[in-house]
């Protein structure tokens, strides 16, 4: 696997790959990677003739007093995992390559999408996703981008800046992955200890209730909030900050499941906050 840490490294070699008629899979992530993450290199893998996975903990995500200094980071495991799932090019650049310490150029979806959910709480975070992600796109150009369904919003605000910025690059949703017991994968699980790693349950318990719920028929969105909140609330080491129903795209609150609506939660389980949900059509 080649390692590339310059802009100009990743751009020379790709353009050689396209040169050959390859296609491109970019797989961007923050690093510490997990099955969750390998997944999404299996899926380019298998739908491009190169991929390319990102390495980056981007400051621009994350707001002072967020984990930006604690984000987990491990570059020799995630370059092991990578090079076993097939990946041909990890692009792992310092912050220095990717802003100028002047950048004064931002992408940002002006619309209340990224305001609902995590933007509640986190309200610059999606202007630094979609900022580095319009970055990333414009250094590895690729056919396709791969992204976990677990950061539902973010895959829905980055499907809108393609589609608004008409980046001609095919965004590729893939499944959440879980632990046995139903844990979402995350590279902040690391965080807890074994009691908050306990507590953390109440997600995908919720997670499974809704659900089962939806899929028994039930239609008034509400409802399904409710009893989620319920069962999230019976753990007392949990802080909910939001468990909500949105649709699918807009990401606009709904009160009945009509098209594609996204139930979507996030959870504080001590100083860890922790994000799941589950989809469904009508
Ligand atoms: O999902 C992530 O890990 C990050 O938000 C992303 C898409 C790599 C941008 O930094």
């Amino acid at each position: 696997m080649i390692i590339a840490t310059t802009i100009k490294e990743v751009r020379e070699q790709v353009a050689a790959w396209k040169r050959e008629g390859l296609t491109v899979g970019l797989v961007p992530t923050m690093g510490y990677l997990h099955e969750g993450h390998a997944s999404l290199v299996d899926a380019s893998v298998k739908a491009c003739d190169r991929t390319v996975a990102s390495v980056f903990v981007n400051p621009t995500q994350f707001a002072p007093g967020e984990d930006l200094e604690a984000y987990p980071r491990d570059f020799e495991r995630d370059c092991r995992i990578l090079t076993e799932h097939g990946c041909d090019m990890v692009f792992h650049p310092a912050v220095s390559e990717m802003y100028y310490e002047d950048a004064a150029t931002f992408v940002e979806i002006q619309s209340e999408m990224p305001k609902q959910l995590c933007g509640q709480t986190r309200p610059t975070h999606f202007k630094g996703v979609t900022t580095v992600v319009a970055k990333l796109f414009n250094i590895c150009t690729p056919d396709k981008a791969f992204f976990g369904e677990k950061d539902a919003q973010q895959l829905a605000v980055i499907r809108r800046m393609v589609r608004d910025l008409a980046f001609g690059i095919e965004i590729v949703g893939c499944p959440i992955v879980r632990e046995e017991d139903g844990l979402a994968k995350s590279s902040r699980n690391t965080y807890l200890n074994p009691e908050e790693r306990q507590a953390a349950l109440c997600l995908s318990k919720a997670i499974f209730a809704g659900k089962a719920m939806a899929e028994a028929g039930e239609k008034n969105a509400d409802a399904i909030v409710a009893a989620m909140t319920e069962i999230v609330k019976a753990e007392p080491m949990a802080v909910i900050d939001y468990i909500s129903a949105v649709d699918g795209v807009t990401m606009m609150p709904v009160t009945e499941i009509k098209g594609n609506t996204l139930f979507a939660m996030a959870v504080y389980i001590g100083k860890t906050r922790l994000i799941d949900n589950f989809s469904v059509e009508a």
